[in-house]
């Protein structure tokens, strides 16, 4: 399988950024976590991190007849992108959705998920579990 994880806008400032909520552990930690995952599965993986909301659609449309399924954590663009979301209902790849907190118990402008409507799957509150899961998850139905 090839497989393509997205990481949307301060992602790459983990282990700085509210500790309290995301974890100490940095981004490049996490990308650690992935390749060994995805290593372990045979499954080959481009890692993507972006501030920028048009690259996030770049990406996604670039996926399209490139690869089988997608991981996305579109941060902050969750809650406001419709383009993102457009774009993952565009190119109609699997996709999960990662969250490190639990969303749903926090505030209400992060209550909805533009992107999660169009991923058959949402993993939220696991920290860099949830990434596990969701590559587990697409390796399982589409590996
Ligand atoms: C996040 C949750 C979002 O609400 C927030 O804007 C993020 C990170 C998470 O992984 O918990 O940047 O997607």
């Amino acid at each position: 399988m090839k497989l393509l994880v997205i990481n949307g806008p301060n992602l790459n400032l983990l282990g700085i950024r509210e500790p309290e909520i995301y974890g100490r552990q940095d981004y490049q930690a996490l990308t650690a976590l992935i390749h060994e995952t995805c290593a372990l599965l045979g499954i080959s993986v481009e890692l993507f991190q972006s501030n920028h909301e048009g690259a996030i659609v770049d990406k996604i449309q670039q996926a399209y007849g490139e690869k089988d399924a997608i991981v996305i954590n579109p941060a902050a663009y969750t809650h406001t992108s419709v383009a993102i979301l457009d774009a993952l209902k565009a190119v109609g790849l699997p996709a999960v959705e990662v969250h490190l907190s639990d969303v749903k118990s926090r505030e209400e402008f992060r209550q909805r998920s533009y992107a999660g409507m169009a991923c058959e799957k949402t993993v939220m509150g696991k920290g860099f579990d949830g990434y596990v899961e969701a590559i587990e998850y697409l390796n399982e139905r589409y590996g």
